[in-house]
This record gives C-alpha cells, structure tokens and sequence, in this order.
C-alpha cells in the first residue's frame, strides 16, 4: 500500500472517506495533547510482544529505533491525513522502517492504546495544575499574613456585616485550595494502566500487563478490561474535582472585582493585569479577574458536558469518547492559565489601608458585638439584646450615623431610649473595630489566631506538595526503566528525549 496514506482503508473500508466525515473524525489537533504519551505507550508495547516472544529482537529493535525518532521529529513531523495521533504514528513508522511497522498493533487496539495515553497525560497535566494551585495557596498565605492587621467590613449578600481583616478574607479560600489540590492528585483511575486491554475483552498474545504498568508509571494494570477500554470514570472524576475547584476560584475573582470597584477601593491590580476602555480614558478595569472568573466557569460546565457525552453511552467503546478527551484539554488549559492569572492578581495587587478602615468608619458592622456585650452585661436575653440593638440601628441609619466609637455618646443616648443604660467607656471600647476583631474563637480573624491557622494550612500546602513529589520520583523512574528496556534492544536516549515534553517534578 503507497505509503503516507490513511493506514486503516482498504479493508472492510475503501476508498476516499466524504471531506465532512473526515473533518468530524479527525482528532490530530487534540492529540498533539497525547503524542509523547502515545510514542512511551508503543514502545512499552513493542518492548512487552518482544518479552512475550511474539516479536524478535531485530524487529522490536527496529520498531523502538522509528518510534523514538518521531518522537524527536515531533508531532510536526506526524502525516496530516491521518484519522488521529495513533493512525499518524503507524503510518510515520512505516516511512521510517518499511512494512515491518505493521507489527505494531499486534495484540493491541487504539481503545486500550487512547485509554492508557489519555490517563498518562491526565496525570501529568493534573501535576502541573496541582503545582499552580499550590502556588496560588502560597501566595493567599503569604499575603493573608501581611494584610492580617489591615480591618475592613466584610460582607453578607454585599451588605456590611462584621469586621474582619483582609488577610482573612483572602485566606478564606486556602482551605478549599488545599483540599482540591489533594483531590486532583488522587483522582481515582489514574493509577490504573489499560494497556494490554486490545479491544475490550483483551486479546491473545500473552504480553506482561503488570510489566507494562509499571514501565508507564502506573500503581498496576486495570483490573478490568471492559472498563479501562469502554469507561472514562478517571476523566469524568477529575472534570468533577476540577469543577469544584473552579466554582469556588470564580468567588476569589469576584470579591477582588468587588473590592477593586470604585465604591470600595480597597485594592488595586497592577496594570500589568488591568485593561482600559477604548472610549473612556480615565476607565483601569479589572478585566483579568474578570476573564479568569469567566473560564473558570466554563471549566465548572464542562463537567456536565463530559456527562452528557459519556452517560447512556452502550458498552464497550464508542467513537463518542474522542470528543470527551478534547473537552479535558480545553477545561485544562482554562483552568490552569485562570489559577495562574489569579495569582497574579493576589501577590501583585496594592491595598489601601485607609479606604479598608473607611468601609467600617461608615457602617454598623459592630452591631452584633453590641447585642453580645448587652446579653452579656446588660442582662439581657441575645434575643432581646438583637431587637434593641436593630431599632437602634434603624434610627441612626435613618440619620446617616454610623455605630462607631466616635458616635458612642448618640448610641448609649439611643440606648437608653430602649430603657438600656450601659457605661459610656465601655460603650466606645464595645464599638472599637480594632477589638471586635479579636474574636476568642478558634480559626477567628482575631490576628493572633489567624497566624497559626495559616500555619497549618501551609503545612498542608507542604503535604500536597511532597505527595506531588513522590508520584513524579515514580514517574521518573518509570521513565529510566523503559530506557534501560530498551537499552536491551541497543535503543538509547529515550528519556530525555520524552522530557522535552513532560519533565516530572519540574
Ligand atoms: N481517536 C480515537 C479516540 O480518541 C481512538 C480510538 C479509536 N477507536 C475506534 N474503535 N475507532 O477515541
């Protein structure tokens, strides 16, 4: 057959296939995603029907020599009218070592080959977005403790509710940073290799499974061929992990927005993240927070789209799959270039501590310390103590006076018309914001007890981060033992030549 034509035709199948068909099918621009993983994956292939004895050493020798040199030549280098990155492959190798490449899919189909290469680069992009969550923890951390002392009201449905400090309300998104960072670490699936499964039911060359687990990098084979071929729970779950992830990342974004809007003033984003309008030139708007909150999203719907693919679909395999896996890609690459950009956003950004200082001067956010204090001295029941203080506030909003120590005098006035008399010292040190932040309870923005909690939070940071190390230790080692495999056939130079791709623990 002429060589640099479609590989698979010509059988059951002939002739040229429609252009609009062609287009649907085609994946090669998805699968640029897979490449490297799709040339470890052949090569632990040719290296296990070689251990079988079902392949030579001259032939497995110089199927692993052509298959490492398209991954030096790169997926530029693949045909173009190929139906996807596994056809491409096939049909370079046999520009490159002649009619002997058709012994390349013995025993093997691309069900279990797109399987197993999808959940390799899975994990590896998994890393690489667990590494820029980290880093956005770290940075939520390290500005949280430098902006613990600066005091602002925050909010409840936007309205002011209680003072705290903006290293506190940055923080409030750590917890959330680091549960989602070990959540896509260990997405469950990803430790299993499908290779070896052929179509769905296995075939019949006896290759080594648990062997070619463990020269890819994975805990051990799938134990399920229908599964590992016919199934994408992995994928699915870590759409699930990163939807999560994503909503709650898109809240980040709009508090910043909020507090860099004009009526707050609290932050401000480096113009280095900051767009202005095309008409109005005094306009710095926050358009980067505003993106990230918009991909963010996207990512969080993706979840539902990969459901609807994916569900109701019969078993085993369904070319529906291919669509799945360009939905994962795209979802990563908005959702790491999102995290990245918020990042940005947190270590860059200028805070105003006076406009801070100000959202409280205007408000009643001491309001509830003020029901406390009367429950507690007053006498009071807290349920009582809530309706005074209320019909207090009402009054005093009416006249556009806010519940400060300043105006301590106007609220014990206001307080005796509620037949509650109270010590007017007392009374200015209740209404005093910097000591209704010292709040006595643990994981408060008491500045004093929001200094530990970040401490531990950043041990957790450190935890994920060893957990990340060890599986790329893993991942590494697994690299060198398809090297030294190979080297048994004379191939050499096959990690470093996969690390111009993907370089575990980089
Ligand atoms: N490009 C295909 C995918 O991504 C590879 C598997 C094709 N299998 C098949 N039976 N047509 O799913």
């Amino acid at each position: 057959m002429a060589l640099g034509g479609p590989g698979y035709r010509g059988g059951r199948v002939s002739g040229e296939r429609d252009p609009d068909f062609e287009r649907l099918s085609c994946s090669l621009d998805q699968d640029r995603e897979i490449f490297h993983c799709d040339v470890w994956n052949s090569l632990v292939h040719v290296l296990a029907l070689w251990e079988a004895g079902a392949l030579d050493g001259g032939v497995a020798g110089s199927l692993a020599e052509g298959l490492l040199e398209i991954l030096r030549e790169g997926p530029d280098g693949l045909p173009e009218e190929a139906e996807d990155v596994h056809e491409a492959i096939e049909v370079r190798l046999r520009d490159l070592v002649g009619e002997e490449a058709g012994w390349l899919q013995l025993g093997r189909s691309r069900n279990d080959q797109v399987a197993t290469s999808v959940r390799i680069r899975l994990r590896e992009r998994l890393a690489d977005v667990v590494l820029e969550l980290l880093r956005l923890g770290e940075a939520l951390v390290a500005r949280g403790r430098e902006l613990a002392g600066v005091r602002l009201a925050g909010y409840t449905h936007l309205r002011r509710a209680q003072p705290c400090s903006l290293g506190f309300w940055l923080t409030s998104y750590v917890p959330e940073v680091v549960r989602g960072a070990r959540a896509l670490l260990r997405v469950p699936g990803l430790e299993e290799c499908p290779l070896g499964c052929s179509a769905f039911s296995g075939s019949t060359v006896r290759v080594d499974r648990h062997r070619e687990a463990t020269l890819l990098g994975f805990r051990r084979p799938a134990r399920h061929c229908g599964e590992a071929t016919g199934l994408r729970g992995p994928l699915l779950e870590a759409l699930g992990r990163l939807a999560t992830v994503a909503s709650g990342l898109t809240r980040l974004a709009s508090d910043l927005v909020q507090l860099a809007s004009d009526d707050v003033g609290v932050v401000e984003p480096p113009d280095e993240l900051s767009s202005t309008s095309s008409v109005m030139p005094h306009k710095k708007n926050p358009d980067a927070l505003e993106l990230a909150r918009a991909e963010l999203s996207v990512v969080s719907g993706v979840k539902g789209l990969g459901d609807g693919v994916h569900g109701k679909l019969p078993l085993f395999y369904n070319r529906d799959l291919q669509v799945l896996n360009g939905l994962v890609w795209d979802a990563l690459d908005r959702f790491e270039l999102s995290v990245r950009v918020l990042r940005k956003v947190v270590e860059g950004m200028e805070v105003d501590e006076e406009r801070a200082e100000g959202t409280l001067k205007g408000s009643h956010a001491v309001a509830v310390d003020l029901a406390e204090f009367l429950a507690d001295v007053g006498g009071l029941t807290f349920r009582e103590a809530h309706r005074v203080v209320g019909r207090v506030s009402a009054r005093l909003d009416r006249e556009g006076v806010p519940m400060t120590r300043e105006h301590a005098g106007r609220v014990a006035e206001e307080l005796r018309r509620e037949g509650v008399d109270v010590d007017e010292e007392e009374l200015r040190e209740v209404l005093d914001p910097g000591r209704a932040v010292r709040r006595p309870v643990e994981g408060s923005t008491d500045p004093d007890r929001l200094g530990p909690a970040l401490r531990r939070l950043e041990g957790e940071l450190r935890g994920v981060r060893r957990a990340l190390d060890d599986r790329a230790g893993r991942w590494r080692r697994a690299l060198r033992a398809t090297e030294v495999a190979l080297g048994r056939l004379g191939v050499e130079g096959f990690a470093e030549e996969y690390e111009r791709y993907w370089r575990p623990g980089a």
